[in-house]
């Protein structure tokens, strides 16, 4: 048996990357949904939300898996636990609100704020992380 047949290992993922790679399949398939329902129905007020749930969602949560899949040290240590934990609990706060606001609830406006600052300070500490590592 080669390295190439031998069976798939999960385990040789890092368990932050796990997380990031299931997250984002989620907001891939969120997104794709939204997107035909938009196309079907002719309504793209929620076009802000389906750019994001896939481009800060699915791209952004997969390529920073990936990169602590490439680079399991970074995985490792704290700045990527906080990047894991901001990232996903910023987001889905971000989306959901931004999805009220567009659909005319303007009391939500603070939430996108708040989702977006959390989000982003996580991305900071991932940016922080990879300067460190690399
Ligand atoms: C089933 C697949 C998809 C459908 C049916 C779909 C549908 C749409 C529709 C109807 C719009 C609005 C277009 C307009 O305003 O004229 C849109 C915008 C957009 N889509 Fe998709 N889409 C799909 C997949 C994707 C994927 C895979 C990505 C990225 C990875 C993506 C990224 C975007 C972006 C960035 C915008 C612009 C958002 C904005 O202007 O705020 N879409 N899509
Ligand atoms: C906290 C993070 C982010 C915030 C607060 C944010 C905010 C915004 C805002 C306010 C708009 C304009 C929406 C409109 O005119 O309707 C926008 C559009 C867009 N953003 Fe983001 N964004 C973020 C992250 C990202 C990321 C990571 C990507 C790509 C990887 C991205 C890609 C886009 C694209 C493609 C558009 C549509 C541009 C267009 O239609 O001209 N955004 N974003």
């Amino acid at each position: 048996m080669t390295q190439f047949d031998a069976p798939f290992q999960p385990t040789c993922v890092p368990g932050l990357a796990r997380v990031q790679f299931r997250a984002a399949t989620l907001y891939l398939m969120a997104g794709l949904v939204l997107g035909i329902v938009m196309a079907a129905s002719g309504n793209f007020t929620l076009k802000g939300v389906h750019g994001h749930l896939h481009l800060l969602g699915w791209v952004t949560l997969a390529l920073t898996g990936a990169v602590y899949t490439v680079v399991p040290d970074l995985a490792k240590g704290r700045l990527a636990r906080w990047h894991v934990i901001l990232h996903n609990l910023g987001l889905p706060i971000m989306l959901i609100a931004l999805a009220a606001y567009l659909s005319g609830v303007a009391a939500a406006e603070p939430g996108i704020a708040v989702g977006a600052v959390l989000s982003t300070i996580g991305l900071g500490a991932f940016t922080l992380a990879i300067w460190r590592a690399l």
